[in-house]
């Protein structure tokens, strides 16, 4: 977040308001915002929906997702009716038709009058993609973007669905708005370790120096998911775990462990930097893609003591469907700092645990001065970055046990956020609502990243498409991914690592 706290007056219009992401996330990190005095002092909140629904319910039904979402629990009375002051208005649209828009457009003129104020007018498009192009077209025969340092648009997931159709997405929304006023969201960004990445790289002259082919082995990214596809079957059974998370949370991820240092906190230069790195991502060979990606779809199984079904028994999903619920990729960057470093990803729905979490393996020492009786346990050092559920980074290295004979064991250094903090770290909209309030562009996707991002898939997209896999479901339910994911890594003579909160759970039934 930026340094000058309360942004100015602000009105924010969510279309798609009446949908899910208002309720569960949005209207929650707006209302924590509020708590912490960093809503601006002028807000309006104004939700426009196809849905017809009155202000009363619309105000309620926000309430109901604060209850259950906010990060602080149940909303009391009083806090709620002072932020409830900031809900303005609810207007049915059909988004075809430009009467909704123009309404918008007076909303602004009485509400800049009644505050003596220029406002930043914010447009979040809380809606399915397929709306996207009809709204930015409205909005844009409605003038209400041509105020080009007030007016700012917020596009949510999924952008486009291969290269050709963000590229496409991309021309309309440019034809409308300038570059500056597009927020892209990618909400990994906004996570707290995400973005702690940055500091913990650059803001110590520590590990700089070891960040490169020199020493580090290998890089593990690992987003697992406990939950099935939920209630969005639709959807997912036509993206599939590489356009659902590859594509962008775990690029983006990637992008933050290996980019190059910035030379300032510039927004546009934290871009570059995460440009160049996609670009020198190594193509993925079009005849040999299996021997870098491989994908995987659930059976039924059980986790956390609890029978689950399959992805083909899930509501919305096509009984006989080839979308992968799980993918594993090995990629190089050429460049000079990691040329031949293998990065392996892997993410999936229904794992065991829900977890996210870098692993940086360093290389084993050059020389071995230990006798081998000492090194029963010893292992390379290692770095991991855990993002979530826990938030902190460990750091394992070796270290002799007590006694008079010399046995090395592997232990931790752990920093935790909310030991050391004592705080609980905002969720992420939070932080990307209150960015696109001051016009910090930095945690959110430009055009060519997003476009260099879906270039870099094309070609396992492609030949997942051509082909399809014969095995599905080829994974259970509550193990960490079918056989082949395993087979990718082992065949370089590696592991995946367990993820720490499951040593955990491990050190715990030993107990
Ligand atoms: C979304 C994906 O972008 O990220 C979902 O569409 C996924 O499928 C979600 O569940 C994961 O986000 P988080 O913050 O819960 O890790």
């Amino acid at each position: 977040m930026s340094e000058d706290i309360r942004p100015d007056p602000t009105i924010l219009f969510i279309f798609g308001a009446g949908g899910d992401l208002t309720w569960r996330k949005l209207v929650p990190a707006l209302y924590n915002l509020f708590l912490d005095e960093y809503l601006p002092e002028q807000f309006a909140l104004i939700g426009i929906d196809k849905k017809d629904m009155s202000e009363k319910d619309f105000a309620k039904r926000l309430r109901d997702g604060v209850n259950k979402f906010s990060r602080r629990g149940k909303a009391e009375d009083e806090q709620w009716k002072a932020f409830a002051e900031n809900i303005h208005s609810f207007i049915s649209a059909d988004f075809g038709e430009l009467d909704g828009f123009k309404t918008m457009d007076k909303t602004i003129s009485e509400l800049e009058d009644e505050w003596e104020a220029d406002a930043n007018r914010i447009y979040y498009l809380a809606t399915p993609p397929g709306l996207v192009e009809t709204i930015t077209n409205q909005l844009g025969k409605a003038k209400l973007a041509k105020n080009k340092t007030r007016s700012r648009m917020v596009v949510e997931k999924p952008f486009g669905s291969d290269y050709d159709s963000a590229h496409t997405l991309n021309e309309k929304l440019l034809d409308v708005f300038d570059e500056s006023q597009i927020y892209r969201i990618d909400h990994y960004l906004g996570k707290e370790t995400v973005q702690n990445i940055l500091a913990f790289r650059f803001a110590n002259a520590l590990f700089e120096p070891l960040w490169d082919r020199r020493y580090i082995d290998h890089v593990q990214i690992t987003v697992g998911e406990s939950v099935g596809v939920e209630h969005r079957g639709d959807y997912y059974d036509q993206a599939g775990a590489l356009r659902d998370m590859v594509q962008n949370h775990l690029l983006q991820i990637l992008c933050l462990i290996a980019m190059e240092p910035p030379v300032s906190f510039d927004a546009d230069e934290i871009r570059n930097k995460k440009l160049d790195l996609l670009r020198a991502i190594h193509k993925f060979p079009d005849n040999n893609i299996k021997d870098f990606a491989v994908r995987g779809q659930y059976g039924s199984g059980w986790i956390e003591g609890e029978k689950v079904q399959s992805y083909h028994e899930e509501p919305g999903v096509d009984t006989d469907s080839g979308t992968e619920t799980f993918a594993a990729l090995k990629l190089f960057i050429d460049n000079w700092r990691w040329q031949d470093v293998p990065f392996y990803m892997r993410t999936g729905k229904r794992l065991p645990k829900k977890v996210s979490e870098v692993a940086i393996q360093f290389k084993p020492v050059p020389h071995q001065s230990f006798p081998s009786t000492a090194l029963e346990d010893w292992q390379p050092n290692r770095l991991v970055i855990h993002i979530q559920p826990q938030e902190s980074i460990t750091l394992r290295f070796q270290a002799k046990q007590p006694g008079p004979i010399v046995t090395l064991s592997s232990v931790d250094m752990e920093f935790n956020y909310r030991e050391t903090f004592k705080a609980t770290p905002p969720e992420a909209y939070e932080t990307l609502l209150l960015d696109v309030m001051q016009g910090d562009a930095t945690l959110f996707m430009r055009a060519d990243q997003v476009e260099a991002a879906w270039k870099t898939i094309m070609p396992v997209l492609n030949a997942w498409q051509q082909t399809r896999q014969v095995n599905f479901p080829n994974y259970r339910a509550g193990s960490w991914g079918p056989e082949s994911a395993i087979e990718l890594i082992a065949k370089d003579g590696r592991s995946w690592m367990l993820p720490t909160v499951m040593e955990e759970d491990a050190e715990e039934s030993e107990d």
